[in-house]
């Protein structure tokens, strides 16, 4: 979590910086600070809360300068507080540090230098990074960071920068994302794309231990052993728009919008490279948050259609430490807005390490899961800046339906031809996506009556029960309602004791077949002194006085989630929205969790 940038060229560097970090705070935000070369010194501005406040700050002064750091961040050790935002300096003021990761020694660390006579001003794990280097600094930065990344143990990105060396910019990481930028007007290091997309296309992406010495006209790269290394430039396809909010009021809204395109973009991106499934006799889904909902609605689609013996779908924080049972039989599969998740990463180098095959399902390009999985298939989402995610998970849901109508075929379970059929009911997605946005109105209206429930309920079955999962996820993610999804044949074995006057039954009924069941328990509800609000293609559905009714449009049943998902992202975007709360930066979330 945490958001770096740096900037060295010829354009005025606070701006730059603050711009690139108003992109990164969907990583961290209870404090912001840019540290920047100024004459002979470090002007250093940070504080704790949002960086409107910093900006705020920043706009009654005039700083002149053209190379600096800067960061947005998510607490780990020490309190959201002035002194413990970043950059951090060494106590001579010679070195300033942005830190992005955990050191996991720093307690070591500090206590060695505190010998030494070095003293520590923040309660960080951050700080120790400025204090080594500078009690390492012998003349020669890209040394000096060596050295330092050497005596360092868990994850980092780091910008550093020193006084002595005022057209030098360095960055290293370890087990967090940096990329660096290079453009005319000067060279850029970033934790993600959207924050340098205005001004450069041009990227590198820095493997772990390989440093980057960025000046404003040039980048060189070495590894640890300091040898010049040759990088592969990368241009990056996202659009400058698709970074920015386009007249929405929040990035969320927009990106529910952008729903049909991105959906149609990654239908017809073609899986060009899959493993043969009819060597596997296991398929273990791993993922984290809603990453991890839609493949629990995956599983779903691939028993149905695949037929396959073993299909499990684990939280990849649990699967890394289970001790699982995966081998060289298993195909492994990752899903992943971000590629950079740290227990989905740790998930798969653990499945590696048993011999599985892994393939990921990744939205950035050059992120950790997709350059070391086997096997790749990209979302095609574009940047998705608000922390509740829904573009993207869209996305991977139609990757996971691809991939399981493909296996199937390749399982001789289905015909080509049934295959065909699949696909077009697949790619007939993105227009009914579309024809549910002609409903926000209606949306909108309906979640303003619901901002009052103290508790709102999911439930549904089959397959509408894992997309209740991410529909509940999402509202309590950014309403704050307190809200779980259950299984509808579950409520009567205990969860029905929480239902009474005021509170919400969110429904979900696709699944023609066990319409009947899950009006059941819609009646039970009701007799219970509940209200409901039934999200529904079935055409036996109608409205009463204590249920309201979205319609959706017809589906094959395996696909439904796509549509409901639209209702239900809507339907917590609009509580939220009505309860007037910060949507894009729910508190204590951050969108890209690269830390435990
Ligand atoms: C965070 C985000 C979620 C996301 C999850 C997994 O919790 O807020 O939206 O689903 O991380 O992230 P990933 O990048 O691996 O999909």
């Amino acid at each position: 979590m945490c958001g770096i940038i740096g900037y060295a060229g010829d354009e005025s560097a606070v701006p730059i910086i603050v711009d690139g970090l108003k992109k990164l705070e969907y990583r961290g935000y209870d404090s912001a600070g840019i540290a920047v070369f100024t004459k002979d010194s470090f002007k250093v501005v940070k504080q704790k809360g949002r960086l409107v406040g910093l900006e705020e700050r920043l706009e009654n002064t005039t700083i002149t300068s053209n190379m600096g750091i800067g960061h947005t961040r998510w607490a780990t050790h020490g309190e959201p507080s002035d002194v413990n935002s970043h950059p951090h300096l060494g106590s001579g003021s010679k070195i300033a540090v942005v830190h992005n990761g955990i050191i996991e020694n720093y307690k070591q660390l500090k206590a060695q230098l505190e010998r030494r006579g070095v003293k520590f001003v923040s309660q960080t794990d951050s700080e120790v990074v400025a204090q080594l280097a500078e009690y390492y600094y012998n003349g020669n930065l890209l040394d000096t960071v060596i050295k330092t990344a050497n005596a360092l143990e868990g994850s980092y990105a780091l910008g550093i920068m020193c006084l002595e060396e005022p057209d030098v910019l360095v960055a290293v990481k370890k087990d967090n994302p940096l990329i660096v930028g290079v453009s005319e007007k000067g060279n850029f290091i970033a934790s993600d794309v959207p924050a340098i997309l205005k001004h450069t296309n041009q990227v590198f992406y820095l493997e772990d231990k390989e440093i980057a010495v960025l000046t404003k006209r040039a980048v060189q790269f070495f590894n640890m052993d300091k040898e010049l290394l040759t990088k592969q430039i990368e241009t990056i396809t996202w659009s400058v728009d698709s970074a920015e909010k386009g007249g929405y009021p929040h990035f969320m809204l927009k990106e529910i919008v952008e729903q049909p395109k991105v959906l149609c973009d990654t239908i017809q991106s073609e899986i060009i490279k899959i493993p043969d499934i009819t060597s596997f006799n296991k398929i273990v889904i791993t993922a984290c948050g809603s990453a991890y909902n839609a493949g629990v609605v995956s599983k779903y689609v691939f028993e149905r259609l695949c037929r396959f013996p073993s299909i499990e779908v684990e939280l990849a924080s649990e699967f890394r430490y289970k001790d699982a049972c995966v081998d060289e039989k298993t195909l492994v599969i990752l899903v992943s807005q971000s590629g950079e998740t740290a227990d989905t990463i740790a998930a798969m180098r653990e499945a590696k390490t048993k011999g599985a095959i892994t393939l990921s399902i990744v939205n950035v390009v050059g992120s950790t899961l997709a350059k070391e999985a086997d096997y790749t298939v990209y979302t095609a989402a574009g940047p998705e800046i608000a922390v509740a995610t829904t573009k993207a998970f869209s996305t991977q849901l139609v990757v996971l339906y691809k991939l399981a109508v493909k296996f199937a075929v390749q399982l001789q379970k289905i015909s080509a031809d049934e295959g065909r059929k699949l696909s077009d009911e697949i790619a007939s997605i993105p227009d009914k996506v579309a024809e549910i946005l002609t409903k926000i109105d209606f949306i909108q209206k309906y979640a303003s009556t619901c901002i009052g429930y103290k508790s709102i309920f999911f439930i549904g079955r089959n397959i509408d029960y894992a997309i209740a999962l991410e529909g509940s996820l999402k509202l309590k993610e950014i309403s704050y309602i307190h809200s779980e999804a259950y299984a509808g044949g579950e409520l009567k074995h205990g969860t029905i004791s929480l239902v009474e006057e005021n509170t919400l039954v969110v429904a979900i009924s696709c699944c023609q077949r066990l319409y009947s069941k899950i009006f059941s328990n819609i009646e039970q509800v009701i007799s219970r002194g509940a209200k409901v609000f039934l999200v529904s293609n079935v055409e036996a559905a109608e409205e009463t006085d204590k249920l309201s009714l979205l319609k959706l449009p017809n589906i094959h049943e395996l696909f439904s989630p796509s549509l409901s998902v639209i209702v239900l992202q809507l339907f917590s975007y609009y509580v939220a929205a009505n309860k007037g709360l910060d949507i894009d930066k729910p508190r204590n979330l951050a969108k890209s969790v690269t830390v435990e």
